[in-house]
């Protein structure tokens, strides 16, 4: 029987790990730690807040007592999903970015030590790779050349853990992935920013020229790799996940006002992202060689699955919209200050 203790539970790929896990694996309880920072949404786990193997715990990475506390409930492992992900953000303020995302990890680090755990998996990015030119791709290989401070303090996680594992004999891995899609992600980044807007015939912006490119993963993909990593990577290794799928953000907006049937007129061209990275497109047949991972959802499949999501949940929307969201902590557990 394993305990994983999943930081960042509440966020978007947290909680569709969770749901994954929790039916397909009948051996292992989760406890979610998260700190329901405004990107942590209990609203996205309300169908199993109360399945018998699920624990909820409100608790902050940076504070080492939360962290303790956690892993004295019987952590087994550790899944580590909870940071700042938001790179505008990072743009207009590091500090969250270094606290929650270095320091935070740090502190996950000695907790790991210190309860013995099995394994310990670093949910990372590939943007600590940098950017790419017209052609090649991301491999483990490549050198991190981190540009945002977000991907800069993600970087320095990634440091961190390999340091822990080479000192120590910390059982790491890390997992790098390309840009995510589907249910539950918050309205901020480009995908459901763009439907949610369009549903509401709101214009959306387009950074720059448009012709910037992501790998675009369905987030159901990402956490079966998360997943096989845990199960089956080699400690002190990384493993890059991708979808194949390199698209333009302009091709990818034209996608997505097509399937809505909304006019183009409503593209609004703004100013460039600071220091804005150009490609993003992962080599995952180490992933696919040594975990027997694949990603499975095509990108035809997955968007108009997630669009239509976003269309059946209007109520999870508005909850975002109107901030009641940030009360589901309160209504459910009530106030516990
Ligand atoms: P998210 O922003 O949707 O969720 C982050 C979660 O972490 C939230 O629930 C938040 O409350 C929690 N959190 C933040 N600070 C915390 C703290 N100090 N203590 C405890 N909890 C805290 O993020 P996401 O998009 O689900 O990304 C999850 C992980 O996957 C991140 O580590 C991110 O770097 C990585 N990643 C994301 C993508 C993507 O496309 N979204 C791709 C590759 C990797
Ligand atoms: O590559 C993995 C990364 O993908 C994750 O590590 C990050 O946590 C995640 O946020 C994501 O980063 P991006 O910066 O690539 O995602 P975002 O959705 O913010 O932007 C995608 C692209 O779209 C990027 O080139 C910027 C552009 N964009 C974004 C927004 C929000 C726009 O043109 N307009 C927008 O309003």
């Amino acid at each position: 029987m394993s305990i994983l203790l999943v930081t960042g539970g509440c966020g978007f790929i947290g909680s569709n790990f969770i749901r994954h896990l929790l039916a397909t694996d009948p051996a292992t309880s989760i406890i979610n730690f998260d700190a329901l920072t405004y990107a942590g949404n209990l609203a996205n786990l309300v169908d199993i807040a109360k399945h018998p193997r699920y624990r909820f715990v409100k608790g902050d990475i940076t504070d080492r007592d939360n962290v303790r506390a956690a892993m004295a409930l019987g952590v087994t492992d550790i899944i580590h999903f909870a940071a700042e992900s938001h790179v505008d953000r990072s743009i207009q303020d590091s500090g969250p970015f270094v606290r929650t995302n270095v320091n935070g990890t740090q502190n996950l680090l000695d907790a790991a030590r210190e309860f013995s755990v099995k394994k310990y998996v670093q949910v990372s990015t590939d943007e600590v790779y940098g950017s790419l030119g017209a052609t090649g791709l991301f491999t483990e290989e490549t050198p991190l050349h981190a540009n945002s401070p977000y991907s800069a303090s993600k970087a320095g996680a990634d440091l961190l853990v390999q340091a822990y594992h080479h000192t120590f004999g910390l059982p790491t891995v890390i997992t790098r992935c390309s840009n995510n899609y589907g249910p539950f992600q918050f309205p901020e980044k480009l995908i459901p920013l763009f439907v949610t807007n369009l549903m509401r015939d709101e214009p959306v912006p387009v950074y720059g020229d448009g012709q910037q490119i992501r790998d675009w993963i369905h987030v159901h993909d990402h956490c079966t790799g998360v997943e096989a990593a845990w199960r089956n990577g080699t400690a002190g290794e990384v493993y890059n996940f991708g979808g194949k799928c390199e698209k333009t953000n302009l091709d990818l907006t034209h996608l997505i006002i097509d399937l809505l049937g909304k006019p183009r007129t409503l593209i609004r061209y703004v100013a460039d992202r600071l220091g804005h990275d150009r490609r993003y497109a992962i080599d995952c047949s180490k992933a696919e060689r040594e975990l027997g991972w694949q990603p499975k959802v095509s990108f035809e499949t997955g968007l108009n699955e997630t669009i239509a999501w976003y269309k059946a949940n209007s109520a999870w929307i508005d909850g975002i919209r109107n901030k009641e969201y940030m009360t589901y902590f309160e209504k459910q557990y009530g106030n516990l200050k």
